[in-house]
């Protein structure tokens, strides 16, 4: 394999990659703000700039200066190359670039959001000077509400223009622009339209500084106090990769991890603000029970002990209806918990909500218009202990058959909405019925046990994507007080039918299950921004 220097680390490097991302593949720190892992180079920002020297073939191969810094961000490794970006040439360039991007900045970071993740304010640590020579007034700019989600702070901006590229690139929609020249140009949306697709907010991840500014988050949190936990999308079918950032249990926002085989560097909208269910005030927190016609507050263990009594003496059939919403290992849980407690299970998958057709950007990023995480994780679980496995238009199809003998039923559901139909509820009719669910509807009121789950923000497991690629996920934040896992749910139901109490645990079932290793395993160990602050 080709080599290069960078700094005097030894790099291999492949053919056509740039100086910067050999650079940041072997952990060698190379100041950046316009060049980005998935959108087009166009080296405006000029912080990378390196010293090279190369063999010189038309002087038998003698390493030879280039006359000039060149941008390491657009410049080809070859092979022999010495790069430096710590040399004292290297580190004037960078001095020079910071000391005319803050020209005009407000350095206004004790109200800034992104202070803390803010790579003007590291890289001016690193390569600023402490006292600005600019005497002159600096040019004001507006700040901008240029979107449902997004506001822009013009003054802060350093015009690295990833945001233009990203709306011209990715999203195809091409809403911001590039305004003026010189000293006086801005970001801006043209005139009566706005920021407006459903990638939008990935603009605010873009930005280097705080120039764009998610609206959710604003003044909510310092980024400092939060804690970052890796995760995958819980809303829709996508297995979109991104991190659940979080602090003392409650989430404050959602980020995209960047996963090239699947969502590279991006996430919608719609899964980024999609998780304010979790923190709902209406989440079911109390397991219940009826008695005399009316639901009353219960142990787990009464719980338990009632649902497994109430199938038991309803006999005959028992439908397990599993939500597309549960983890992979909790299907195969609840799958042993039911055919545990009746001899005679219909295995079903719940309602998958569709919205539409998948949509794909031209660069392949693909919206799933499937808005449930795990719907082929569930299937393929439930395969695993029975032969037969209904979907929900199958099971509503017997279940409207008089003659179908069902009597009793657990169903899960954990969507972020309330999900029951007029038509189903009635389809359960007075029959035996155990609800495991973490938000209100209307079968809450007709169930004879109730047992409150959490989201799976709140505990581990693995969903299968609309590619079928199966990936893992950690708890992020604890579990709601009063509330459990579906899987720690089944092996209590299990428990109560005699076995050994057990803690669930997704990883020991995944090797239980023959399921190998989850591709994109969350990293055991949690980022803590206090700590990335601290270091500075
Ligand atoms: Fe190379 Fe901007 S990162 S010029």
């Amino acid at each position: 394999m080709p080599q290069l220097t960078i700094n005097g680390k030894v790099c291999d490097f492949e053919q056509g990659q740039s100086i910067l991302e050999v650079a940041l593949a072997n952990e060698e720190a190379i100041p950046h703000y316009c060049w980005h892992e998935s959108l087009s180079v166009v080296a405006n920002c000029r912080i990378c700039l390196g010293e090279v020297w190369a063999p010189n073939p038309r002087n038998e191969g003698k390493l030879e200066a280039w006359p000039k810094l060149v941008p390491t961000c657009q410049t080809p490794c070859s092979e022999g190359m010495v790069v430096h970006t710590d040399s004292p040439k290297a580190i004037g360039n960078q001095k020079s670039v910071m000391e005319y991007l803050l020209i005009n900045h407000p350095v206004d970071c004790p109200v800034c959001d992104q202070a803390g993740e803010c790579h003007l304010q590291d890289y001016a640590y690193q390569y600023g000077r402490a006292e600005s020579r600019f005497l002159e007034a600096k040019i004001k700019a507006p700040k901008k509400d240029i979107g449902e989600h997004v506001l822009l702070y013009s003054d802060r901006c350093i015009m690295c223009t990833r945001c233009v590229r990203f709306t011209q690139e990715i999203t195809g929609t091409g809403e911001l622009i590039v305004d003026g020249r010189g000293a006086t140009e801005q970001i801006d949306v043209f005139p009566g339209m706005g920021l407006d697709n459903e990638l939008s907010a990935n603009v605010v991840d873009l930005c280097p500084v705080g120039a764009l500014l998610d609206k959710d988050f604003l003044f909510k949190k310092r980024v400092w106090f939060l804690t970052k936990t890796p995760s995958i999308d819980g809303l829709t079918a996508s297995g979109d990769n991104l991190t659940i950032e979080h602090a003392e249990g409650s989430v404050h926002r959602f980020k995209p991890r960047p996963n090239p085989a699947i969502n590279r560097s991006w996430i919608t909208d719609e899964v980024r603000y999609g998780w304010k269910f979790v923190a709902s005030e209406d989440r079911l927190n109390q397991p219940q029970r009826q008695q005399l016609n009316e639901l009353i507050d219960c142990k787990w263990d009464k719980a338990c002990e009632e649902a497994k009594k109430g199938i038991k003496t309803a006999g005959d059939k028992c439908v397990l209806m599993v939500s597309p919403m549960l983890a992979t290992e909790e299907a195969y849980l609840l799958g042993q918990a039911a055919k545990a407690m009746s001899d005679d299970v219909v295995f079903a998958v719940g309602p998958v909500p569709v919205d539409g057709q998948d949509k794909t950007f031209a660069n392949g990023y693909t919206i799933s218009a499937e808005k449930a995480p795990n719907a082929r994780g569930v299937r393929q679980a439930l395969e695993k202990v029975s032969e037969s496995v209904l979907s929900y238009e199958e099971l509503c199809e017997l279940l409207a058959d008089k003659k179908s003998g069902v009597k009793s039923f657990i169903l899960t559901g954990n969507y972020p909405s309330d999900w029951v139909t007029k038509d189903f509820a009635k389809l359960i009719g007075r029959n035996f019925l155990v609800l495991i669910d973490t938000l209100p509807s209307d079968l809450v009121k007709r169930a004879n046990v109730l047992m409150p789950s959490v989201t799976w923000a709140e505990k581990d497991g693995s969903f299968v994507n609309h590619k079928g690629i199966a990936q893992a996920f950690d708890a992020a934040i604890p579990e709601l007080e009063g509330a459990k896992s579906e899987g720690q749910i089944a092996l209590d139901l299990l428990k109560a039918c005699g076995q050994e109490a057990k803690r669930y645990n997704a990883a020991a079932i995944r090797t239980e299950m023959g399921i190998e290793t989850a591709v994109n395993e969350p990293k055991a160990d949690r980022v803590e921004s206090e700590m990335v602050f601290a270091e500075l």
